[in-house]
């Protein structure tokens, strides 16, 4: 049978950050609560000419760079902190890159899990005509009210994939374990920049997702999970997926140590919650940082609040070490630069007209930014970096 997957996969954050110590000493609290209780240390913050299209269109364009933009005739954006309530955050990615006009774009909805709904919807496009590829983005910035018991768990950053017939990092595998159910734990009304959420009722509805996913998985005929090399999770803060993996053994009986995940953690531990891109970001450590992965079996659950659940597998490819970006990685949460508490909370309360004309400071580094309002409109423009635009493998 042909192997569909992720061909490639590339991150992308914002140039600002927040050192957690920052926001504990603010808070009165012990930066080991947010260190070791949490598992982590970071979070990317986006100034003002940042959003979930500069991180995305960022994210995409080592990937077009790389394999060109032959056979993309479809862009899926997965986003919850969508820019308009209309157009897809994809079409100003579309633009920004320079892409050609003989596509579909479209954004895809469901808190953490679109973007895994998108995967899914890729492996279909490309199992009914193999020679396209599909560019999956998932790109989000994770917002809790000021003061909140969430603010710790803020982040922001992208994953792009891009998913083709055989795929030279990640084969995905085609049996899946879902679950929804309707759970008030974590949402964001239309008029709230910021999420609305039940802390400890999220936890336990990931947990139950996570079984259930897990049961519907294994009634479809998925292998068992001592046959799962590694464990990657959606992880809105690290110590959440350590609790899953010592809740998935439990459940299974089969002994899962944390050693199986722990690569998985580099990332995020730094970008807070990305949300959607939270599991792709985890997979990109993994894959980055754990040298024995060739010929393995990953086990992949995507988790989005409201809520729905997926557990799914795959194989890594024997040469995935050669499409590894860890370097570029590291210089990116490196250069970030650290904002001092009045800087961030003066981030965090600025307003977002849209009925007025408004143009943003520059600000980020990266190669796109967000300009400002125009005619009511969102506008986008290239910094010195020029896209790739539609290069040949
Ligand atoms: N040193 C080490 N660990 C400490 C500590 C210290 N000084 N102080 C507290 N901790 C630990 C706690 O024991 C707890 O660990 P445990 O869960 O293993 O017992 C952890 O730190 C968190 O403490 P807790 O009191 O539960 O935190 P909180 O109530 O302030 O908030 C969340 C935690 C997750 C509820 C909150 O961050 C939140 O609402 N986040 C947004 C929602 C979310 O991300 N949900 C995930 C599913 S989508």
């Amino acid at each position: 049978m042909m192997s569909i997957g992720i061909h490639d996969l590339s991150l992308a954050t914002t140039h600002r950050v927040l050192d957690l110590d920052t926001l504990a000493e603010a808070n009165g609290v012990d930066p080991a609560k947010y260190h070791i209780g949490l598992g982590q240390d970071r979070m990317s913050i986006p100034a003002a000419d940042e959003d979930i299209v500069t991180m995305g269109a960022q994210a995409a364009l080592p990937l077009l760079e790389r394999h060109g933009a032959e056979g993309i005739r479809t862009i899926l954006f997965a986003t919850e902190s969508g820019v308009d309530q209309s157009k897809s955050a994809g079409l100003f990615l579309h633009e920004l890159l320079e892409l050609p006009r003989t596509m579909r774009v479209v954004e895809f909805k469901q808190a953490c899990y679109s973007a895994t709904a998108a995967l899914q919807s890729a492996l279909g496009i490309v199992a009914r005509n193999p020679r396209e590829r599909v560019l999956v983005i998932a790109s989000d910035v994770a917002r809790y009210e000021l003061d909140s018991s969430g603010e710790p768990t803020q982040g922001a950053g992208a994953a792009a994939m891009l998913v083709s017939a055989d795929p030279a990092l990640l084969a995905i595998e085609p049996i899946s374990g879902v679950v929804s159910r309707d759970v008030d734990d974590f949402w964001r009304p239309n008029d709230s920049t910021t999420a609305v959420v039940d802390g400890r009722l999220s936890v336990t509805a990931y947990m139950d997702a996570m079984t259930s996913a897990w049961d519907d998985f294994a009634a479809a005929g998925g292998v068992g999970a001592e046959e799962i090399d590694r464990f990657c999770f959606h992880q809105p803060f690290t110590k959440l997926a350590r609790k899953a993996l010592a809740r998935l053994s439990q459940h299974t009986g089969v002994e899962l140590p944390d050693t199986l995940q722990e690569a998985s953690f580099a990332y995020n531990r730094e970008l807070g919650n990305s949300y959607t891109a939270s599991l792709y970001a985890g997979l990109a450590a993994l894959l980055d940082h754990d040298d024995d992965l060739a010929g393995r079996r990953i086990g992949l659950f995507s988790y989005g609040s409201g809520a729905v659940g997926e557990f799914f597998t795959g194989i890594v490819q024997p040469g995935y070490r050669q499409l590894r970006r860890a370097e570029s990685i590291r210089d990116q949460l490196a250069g970030r630069v650290p904002l001092t508490l009045e800087e961030y909370r003066a981030l965090h309360s600025a307003a977002h007209p849209s009925d007025v004309d408004w143009e943003t400071p520059r600000v980020t580094e990266g190669p796109f930014r967000f300009a400002g309002i125009r005619d009511r409109a969102r506008r986008y423009e290239a910094t010195q970096t020029a896209p790739a635009g539609p290069t040949q493998e």
